[in-house]
């Protein structure tokens, strides 16, 4: 089968590897349909996060089953599945606890493991032809319709992108409705943490970041753009809370009630755009939430940053404000998405066309098409938002 092949820092490949195959009476085969590229792939194709010439990337699959195994129970050859990124066992004491993406039986190492991705166990990943789905009666989850039907892009990214911003709202920042939000980053992650928060009914969601096109679809969902290159993003913020007009007696609650990290450690720096500047989102998010509120952070910050560029800090060990965020009464809270628990909710408000996350899918290709896809989207450039590999 082909697959998409890490080689080198910014370098993958498209190469025949030897085709996935059922190893055990649990496990299935799932011709993929579409395999979204993700600014986590992105961690590893800078040469980040450690991932080794070889590694097959992609955890966001979907496709259809080819072959079950003996002690598959509720799937069939030809239905159509998603696949969430984080596999679980479905039976430990995690799993049963709907904690899946902190399965202990998924990676001895430790808890939690996903595909195709450095440090979280030997499972190949799905930018691929094939891919091994273990203990599938868990881990695969229905979808209806034909491969390409309209929703092929909604569906993709119930695997991981809508179920994470889905968690960044709901669990990590608690959106309630009514609540005034601010979304750092405006890449897949935090357009579909907006996206959620409006779901859940904010009374306004900010979207920071410095990309044009990244901007103008957060406007497109609804969201109310903010640009850091004209300035400070909180300033911005308050003073647009300020316009609206703070209702009586809420004058000194003009920051939002709930932040949302959807950057991680690769942060510009927002007084030189060129460095990065790991703590930047901790440190604005810090002095624009509302006393009582709460920062959930989605962004990924690894142990270790194995290549920082330059201006970057090589150490986990960043400074959080944490007088600022004791004094504001702020709960921060940090998580891997236990995709599992909202897999079927979000479906559904798909099926039901409450919900239409494919908006934000700007680029489909072929599986030959990954290098250079892999190479636009590492630049931010020519719009790229959410690529997705149809094999
Ligand atoms: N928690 C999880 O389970 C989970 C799942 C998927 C992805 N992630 C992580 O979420 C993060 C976002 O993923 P993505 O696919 O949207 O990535 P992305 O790289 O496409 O988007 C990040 C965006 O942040 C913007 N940005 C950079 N510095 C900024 C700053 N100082 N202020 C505001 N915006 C800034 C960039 O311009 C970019 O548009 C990554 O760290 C990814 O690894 C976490
Ligand atoms: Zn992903
Ligand atoms: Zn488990």
């Amino acid at each position: 089968m082909r697959a998409v092949v890490y080689e080198d820092v910014r370098t993958v490949g498209v190469h025949e590897v030897p085709d996935a195959t059922l190893e055990a009476e649990t496990d299935v085969l799932v011709r993929i349909t579409s395999s979204a590229l993700c600014g986590t792939d992105l961690h590893m194709y800078d040469g980040r996060t450690g991932a080794s010439p070889g590694l097959v990337l992609g955890h966001e699959p979907l496709g259809v089953v080819e072959q079950v195994g003996s002690a598959v129970q509720t799937l069939r050859p030809g239905m159509r599945v998603v696949i969430p990124t984080h596999l679980f066992c479905g039976t430990c004491a995690m799993c049963s606890r709907g904690l899946s993406a902190a399965c202990l039986r998924a990676r001895a190492e430790g808890p939690g493991a996903a595909y195709g991705y450095a440090g979280m166990g030997p499972y190949r990943g799905a930018q691929a032809d094939l891919l091994r789905v273990p203990w599938a009666d868990a881990n695969c989850v229905a979808v209806p319709g034909e491969p390409g039907d309209a929703y092929e892009d909604d569906f993709v990214l119930l695997a991981d992108a809508f179920v994470t911003g889905w968690h960044a709202a709901a669990t990590l920042a608690g959106v309630e409705p009514g609540d005034t939000v601010a979304v750092f980053g405006a890449g897949t992650i935090g357009l579909l943490s907006a996206y959620s928060a409006l779901l859940r009914g904010a009374r306004v969601v900010y979207c920071v970041d410095c990309v044009d096109a990244r901007l103008d679809k957060a406007g497109e969902i609804g969201a109310v753009p903010i640009d850091f290159r004209r300035g400070d993003p909180v300033e911005q913020i308050r003073r647009d809370r300020a316009r609206a007009g703070l209702p009586l007696g809420e004058e000194m609650l003009s920051g939002v009630d709930k932040v949302i990290d959807a950057v991680g450690f690769q942060a510009r720096d927002r007084e030189h755009p060129e460095q990065e500047r790991p703590d930047q989102v901790v440190a604005d998010a810090a002095r624009l939430v509302n006393p009582t509120g709460a920062i959930g952070v989605a962004g990924v910050y690894p142990d270790r940053d194995l290549h920082p560029r330059p201006g970057a800090t090589s150490h986990e060990d960043l400074v959080a404000p944490w007088g600022t965020l004791f004094g504001k009464g702020v709960a921060v809270r940090f998580g891997r998405t236990h995709d599992r628990r909202y897999t079927r909710l979000l479906r559904d408000l798909v099926v039901s066309g409450r919900a239409r996350p494919g908006v934000i899918v700007t680029h489909h290709g072929s599986l030959t098409d990954a290098p250079e896809l892999y190479r636009r989207f590492d630049r931010r450039e020519d719009g790229v938002i959410k690529a997705l590999l149809h094999p």
